[in-house]
């Protein structure tokens, strides 16, 4: 197993267990997140909806956040994955890509996979063309 196999292998294992933690009853969709920082440190997330549906929080940003608020600066972490239940690996909504953006390094990767050999990667760069960038408001 090469060492970024080995990292995903790693990942998926603690997005397995964000999943676990999901709070979603009004989708029974569960979805788990494990981002990692370029020290190493792994961050996880799961979907977190409400009753009040718009309120819901999706897994990437729950683990992004994480990160945050652990004191990970901004673009420094390198990877994250996204779990789903099923055969099926789906890419990550609009608004997490939006955050994924502004949080994640600019050579990171974005991976999905699901309980089947399905995976998908994307560098952060790639699922979201001309983004709002963070140096519109800074300059
Ligand atoms: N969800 C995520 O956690 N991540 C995504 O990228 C897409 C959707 C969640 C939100 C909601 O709880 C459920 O999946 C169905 O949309």
């Amino acid at each position: 197993m090469s060492r970024h196999e080995a990292v995903i292998a790693q990942l998926k294992s603690h997005a397995v267990t964000a999943a676990g933690n999901s709070y979603s009853p009004y989708s029974q969709f569960p979805v788990g997140a494990a981002a990692i920082s370029e020290d190493g440190d792994i961050y996880i997330g799961c979907n977190v909806e409400n009753a009040s549906y718009s309120l819901t929080q999706c897994a990437e940003r729950t683990a992004l956040t994480a990160a945050v608020s652990d004191g990970v600066a901004r673009s420094s972490v390198v990877a994250l994955l996204i779990y789903t239940p099923g055969n099926r690996a789906h890419p990550p909504c609009g608004a997490c890509r939006q955050v994924m953006h502004e949080l994640m390094g600019e050579d990171s990767l974005v991976v999905s996979c699901c309980d089947t050999d399905e995976i998908k990667i994307w560098n952060r760069s790639e699922h979201l063309p001309d983004p709002f960038v963070p140096e519109v408001l800074l300059s």
